[in-house]
């Protein structure tokens, strides 16, 4: 005997461990593994039992063969032993040892043992034990078969009824392993977390467990017998039925698989996803799907999140990215440097104009603290005081500072610092943007002492103006008068007060120039051509302890200036030279054109081309203090009688009467260089207006 499934697959085989756990820990299954858990349930261990001792009480052994080879050793050992029993027994009691010989067999080996053994018997008895030769030798054969047939049938009736017996017993046990399997599924189906729905082959509801009943919120009674597209939305519930009808008819599509997401809908209307995975099977001939739904809300609402989540990260990493873009692309664009540093005042950062200003790369700097940066750690710590003191939040302050490049170099700058934080208001740090202001200040100061100068200029050059006028007069008068005088005495102290008279107007003359008062005779001339003329004499006056070199531009754009006062500046510059180097040294007079975006800070000039005279000496060189004073009228430190003090003045004056200007730059110990600029004649250049100011 045998179990077969609905489906006509045997399963009698033995359990594997792992159907047996399976089917021992339902608590345990997955939407999937339930499913594939269904045709394992059913044959559980109970079952299995019961089906082998239906097996056991299969008695099959009575086959022809091993029936015959029973009878033929029953028989012929019976036979032996009577024979045996011949010398003792004769002829009497022939069939003696042949009615054990048929029980034994018909015991053993069945009815048709017995049946040939009764056969054997008979035959051997009617040859060798008792010749059938009189009528009593039949009738005593005919006694013998008549008694095995009783034996036989009798044994063969006990052996029948103890099979029964254990056929009823088997299935007992079977009919119980059964119910026990069923209770057991249902259990399982019962309690599992997972809804459970099968449907017949026309989509019909047949049972709904109590977790698909919550589900979909039907009480199991009312939607068993619905069609299953109750519980699906549109458009799949107008669907259903052609797809299942196609399915059955065809058998493509796909109707059972397993995790499938799909909609559900409840009674209330409402729809959820859910993950669904169907399995078919067929009972008598039915076909039958089962479904396991599980409801996924929460998994999707958890995914969505997630995706949320994922793209929020997304675009604040853009963000952040755009962000960090931004900030390095004003940080290296600013024009000043700046530096980023922590609470320790250690450095963090620092962008190119940084790296540019003070020499340092950021591999340098990074890490050590910001001290370096200054000129001594008392305006280190004058500046920090008011990076982290700041509770009130202000805009932030430039504050003038004196810094050190790496080189040593101290430079005047100006500092803006502030605090900044992250987003909770935590202190980071400082970031700080630091200006080079050397060039701004030395313009400004320019600016000043070309101011001052004028003031000054105006002053004495109105006084200058009316001395002139008066010097004028006097000297009229005293020539007047001269012709008048016959007295050699007279006429000599006359010629004395016209003599002062004269030196008085040379004096006013220079005052004039430097007043930018002087009546220029502006000319178009060559600067090489001036300095050329001058070097001999230059090189006489200078005498052989100076060495007089001349470096001039050979494409130098003419001038339209005074020629004598050209002259004139060339002169003083190189006894003021000369002065300057009383142990001898070189003077280099240089020309050079120049445009504007080349010009020193200081010339404080308009824009425009102009030709640079450049008079250079290795003298002793000025302080700062006669530096800022030498372009002033009478500032000499030469003493009295030596220096009038208005070589410098009057170089000034003209230059910027002309439309150019002067500068000097000197320094204690390294010489003295002193240019002069004249505004390119306009054709050349665009400084233009010079004639004008030259006529004012
Ligand atoms: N080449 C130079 N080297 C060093 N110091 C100079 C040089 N040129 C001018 N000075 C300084 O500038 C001052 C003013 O010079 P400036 O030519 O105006 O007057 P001076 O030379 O003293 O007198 P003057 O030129 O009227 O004879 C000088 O007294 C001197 O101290
Ligand atoms: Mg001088």
């Amino acid at each position: 005997m045998c179990c077969v499934e609905p489906n006509g697959e045997r399963w009698n085989q033995p359990l594997t461990d792992d159907d047996r756990n399976l089917a021992e820990v339902p608590g345990r299954l997955t939407n999937q593994s339930a499913l594939a858990a269904w045709p394992l349930l059913q044959r559980s261990r109970w079952v299995w039992e019961g089906n082998r001792l239906m097996a056991a009480a299969a008695w099959k052994s009575q086959s022809l063969q091993s029936a015959l080879i029973a009878a033929c050793l029953a028989v012929t050992a019976a036979v032996f032993i009577r024979l045996e029993l011949l010398g003792a027994l004769g002829t009497r009691l022939a069939y003696i040892t042949l009615y054990p010989a048929v029980t034994v067999a018909a015991v053993i080996g069945g009815y048709r043992a017995g049946a040939l053994a009764t056969t054997f018997a008979a035959l051997a008895a009617s040859v060798w034990l008792s010749p059938l030769r009189e009528a009593a030798d039949w009738v005593g054969l005919a006694v013998f078969v008549v008694a095995c047939v009783l034996i036989v049938g009798v044994t063969d009736a006990m052996h029948r009824a103890q099979t029964r017996a254990l056929e009823a017993e088997a299935e007992a046990k079977l009919a119980g392993a059964i119910r026990e399997s069923e209770a057991r599924l249902k259990a399982v189906v019962d309690t599992a977390a997972d809804g459970i729905v099968s449907i017949d082959g026309t989509g019909i509801i047949q049972s709904v467990n109590p977790a698909a009943a919550r589900l979909f919120g039907y009480r199991p009674a009312e939607a068993v017998g619905q069609n299953i597209s109750l519980l699906m939305p549109e458009p799949h519930r107008s669907r259903h039925d052609q797809y299942l009808r196609d399915y059955l008819w065809s058998g493509k599509g796909k109707m059972v698989r397993f995790g499938r997401e799909v909609q559900g809908l409840r009674k209330d209307g409402g729809v959820f996803p859910m993950d669904l995975a169907v399995s078919e099977t067929t009972i008598e001939g039915e076909r039958l799907f089962i479904g396991l739904v599980r409801d996924i809300s929460e998994r999707k609402r958890a995914e969505e999140r997630q995706q949320q989540l994922t793209e929020e990260l997304k675009t604040s990493e853009s963000d952040a990215r755009r962000q960090q873009a931004l900030f390095e692309g004003v940080f290296n664009s600013a024009p000043d440097a700046i530096v980023l540093a922590d609470m320790e005042r250690r450095i963090t950062m620092v962008n190119a104009p940084f790296t540019r200003l003070f020499g340092y790369d950021v591999e340098e700097v990074a890490g050590s603290d910001d001290s370096k940066l200054y000129v001594d750690r008392a305006e280190w710590r004058r500046i920090g005081d008011h990076i982290f003191a700041d509770t009130v939040e202000a805009p932030p302050v430039p504050q003038s500072a004196q810094f050190r490049r790496k080189d040593g170099e101290i430079f005047p700058g100006e500092i803006v610092v502030s605090g900044y934080s992250d987003q909770s208001g935590a202190q980071l740090g400082y970031v700080g943007i630091i200006r080079d202001v050397a060039l701004e200040r030395k313009r400004e100061e320019a600016q000043r002492q070309s101011q001052k100068l004028e003031v000054i200029g105006q002053l004495t050059g109105g006084v200058a103006h009316d001395f002139n006028n008066l010097l004028i007069v006097i000297i009229g008068n005293l020539e007047f008068l001269e012709m008048r005088l016959e007295e050699d005495e007279e006429r000599a102290l006359l010629r004395k007060a016209l003599d002062a008279a004269d030196m008085g107007q040379r004096l006013t003359d220079r005052l004039l120039t430097f007043a930018r008062r002087q009546t220029l005779a502006p000319e178009r001339t060559s600067l090489n051509q001036i300095v050329l003329s001058l070097t001999d004499m230059l090189r006489r006056t200078l005498g052989p302890s100076i060495e007089l070199t001349t470096v001039l531009s050979p494409s130098l754009w003419p001038v339209v200036a005074d020629r004598g006062q050209i002259e004139s500046a060339i002169l003083n510059l190189a006894l003021n030279a000369r002065d300057a180097m009383p142990q001898g040294g070189k003077l280099v007079m240089r020309t050079s054109n120049m445009e504007i975006d080349t010009a020193p800070v200081d010339a404080d000039l308009q824009s425009g081309r102009y030709v640079r005279l450049t008079v250079e000496d290795t003298g002793e060189g000025m302080p700062p203090d006669v530096r800022a004073h030498a372009f002033e009228p009478f500032f000499t430190t030469k003493g009295t009688g030596r220096g009038t003090g208005l070589g410098l003045a009057t170089i000034y004056g003209f230059a910027k009467q002309s439309g150019g200007s002067a500068t000097i730059d000197s320094d204690v110990g390294k010489g003295t260089t002193v240019d002069i600029f004249l505004p390119a004649e306009p054709s050349f250049g665009t400084a233009g207006s010079a004639q004008e100011r030259m006529q004012q």
